[in-house]
């Protein structure tokens, strides 16, 4: 399979309420994309690396380009811009990749906004995917979920057995992925939290593989102090 990693950085990041976006913040002092991206990188070293930014982060983006190993900021393909959702940032980046000279085979996509993830995880899910067309790490939930109504009513508690919480990154065949995102964009939906309900939606089987709990989603600002806690323990 040929490769390519698209890192959606294109959010705003209201939930963490820092005054910039979470993704340009630094922890331990390396900004979190540039964690993301020197994760990735390391991990699938073939791969070419395009990240989705929003239309004000130009500056932001360049500074950080600085915080990269050249022979890993030159894997970089110009960035695209993203969308209004995280959806159609998604899009944005496909649509992108799909027009290079040599368009991947393969894609994984994954959140700016998770540091953490081991080159393990991102191996473990990019097998997944080149055998099976799509697969995405999940850990098993540890809280009982409710399924409840606009006015806070439970309508129902699905079996805690078979949920898991999914992360990225999330890998998928690239044309099948391109053609489930056209679809449902053209169908009207426009709101899918990840890729594999995009592809669920358009009729895919996703394997879910064993996810990592460390790989966490910075989401709120108390995830910041975690991650440099994290970070500034020895054994981690
Ligand atoms: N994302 C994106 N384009 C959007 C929205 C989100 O590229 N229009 C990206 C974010 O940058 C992030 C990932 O999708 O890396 C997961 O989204 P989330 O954690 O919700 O980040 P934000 O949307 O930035 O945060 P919030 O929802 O709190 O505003
Ligand atoms: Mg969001």
């Amino acid at each position: 399979p040929v490769w390519a990693v698209l890192v959606v950085a294109a959010g705003r990041g209201e939930r963490a309420g820092l005054g910039l976006p979470k993704q340009y913040r630094p922890v331990a002092g390396i900004s979190v994309l540039a964690r993301s991206i020197l994760a990735l990188g390391e991990a699938l070293p073939e791969a070419q690396i395009l990240c989705a930014t929003g239309p004000e982060d130009g500056p932001r983006y360049a500074a950080m380009l600085d915080e990269l190993p050249p022979e890993l900021a030159r894997r970089l393909l110009p960035p695209v811009i993203g969308g209004p959702t995280r959806q159609a940032s998604v899009r944005n980046g496909l649509e992108s990749l799909s027009r290079l000279a040599t368009p991947p085979t393969h894609v994984l996509i994954h959140d700016a906004a998770r540091p953490f993830a081991s080159a393990s995880l991102v191996q473990r899910v990019a097998a997944a995917a080149a055998e099976t067309g799509a697969a995405v790490p999940g850990v098993p939930v540890v809280d009982t979920i409710k399924r409840v109504d606009a006015a806070g009513a439970i309508i129902e508690t699905p079996a805690r057995s078979e949920l898991r919480a999914v992360q990225t990154p999330q890998a998928f065949a690239f044309e099948p992925l391109l053609a489930a995102h056209r679809r449902a964009a053209d169908a009207g939906v426009a709101d899918l939290t990840d890729d594999a309900a995009v592809a669920e939606w358009a009729g895919s089987t996703v394997r879910v593989v064993e996810g990592d709990v460390r790989n966490v989603k910075l989401t709120r600002p108390e995830d910041f102090a975690e991650a440099e806690a994290r970070l500034s323990r020895p054994l981690e």
